[in-house]
């Protein structure tokens, strides 16, 4: 999916102050549509080039991705694939300061796996139930800067799984995307600098949203071009 691959894009440029979608002109976009640009690169170079949204949605790596690739999560879990066997996204967290840098360019922010970064202390973390059936985490959870209560979403991996066929190992359902674009209450603008498979993508797309999203591993840029291609989105 690298036609658009070096595809101009001026409609993703708005000035336009305040809640502007405001994207670089200085990388060209890997897919590109009326809702949704995808960069492919590294967001420590590209975030610094990007102007105001409304709302980071991101799901940064943890830093945990040994257990990835030694099998563990295989063994704990009886999943008969070694997800990211020689793969290194998740072996650091990002860097603190380019945390600082996406939030700061945006009016609210959620991050999932936010309990693995030193964030400020926060009245509203969203929170993935799970309903476990088996061993692993109960739960995931998002740091927000939004004051307003907590709240938790729950769904099964099995049925998140049986809406999508998973692309990435840490993929999220589509439906725990879309709700916390929801939570997140008014907004037009979203960005995801570590979009993996282009959730974040396509559940803006499918809520009427813009978003601006930026991803290391072009396989996964692929992925999520190729999800957003498709002329029916299911949801
Ligand atoms: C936890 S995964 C996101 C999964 C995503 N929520 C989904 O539903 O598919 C984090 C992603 O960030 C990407 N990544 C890590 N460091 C990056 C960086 N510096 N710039 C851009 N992408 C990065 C990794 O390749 C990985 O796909």
């Amino acid at each position: 999916m690298a036609a658009n691959k070096t595809m101009e894009s001026p409609d993703n440029i708005d000035s336009t102050a305040g809640s502007g979608l405001v994207s670089t002109d200085l990388f060209s976009p890997y897919f590109s549509d009326s809702s949704v640009t995808i960069y492919h690169g590294d967001s420590r170079h590209i975030v610094p080039t990007l102007g105001g949204f409304d709302l980071l949605l991101t799901d940064p790596p943890y830093g945990i991705g040994d257990k990835w690739t030694t099998g563990e999560i295989v063994a704990k879990t009886g999943s008969s694939r070694l997800w990211g066997k020689g793969e290194t996204w998740d072996d650091q967290p990002a860097p603190w300061w380019l945390m600082l840098a996406m939030m700061e360019r945006c009016e609210k922010s959620i991050v999932w796996g936010g309990n693995y970064y030193p964030m400020p202390p926060s009245r509203c973390w969203l929170s993935w139930d799970k309903v476990q059936e088996f061993t692993g985490s109960d739960s995931e959870h998002a740091w927000t800067n939004m004051d307003k209560a907590a709240r938790t979403f729950r769904m099964s991996r099995g049925a998140a799984h049986a809406q999508m066929k998973k692309v990435h190992p840490t993929e999220k359902p589509l439906k725990l995307i879309q709700w916390c674009i929801e939570q997140a209450g008014d907004v037009a603008t979203i960005l995801d600098p570590f979009a993996g498979s282009g959730t974040t993508g396509e559940a803006a797309k499918v809520l009427g949203k813009r978003a601006v999203l930026i991803e290391r591993e072009e396989k996964y840029c692929e992925a999520a071009a190729k999800r957003l291609s498709q002329e029916m989105l299911i949801f």
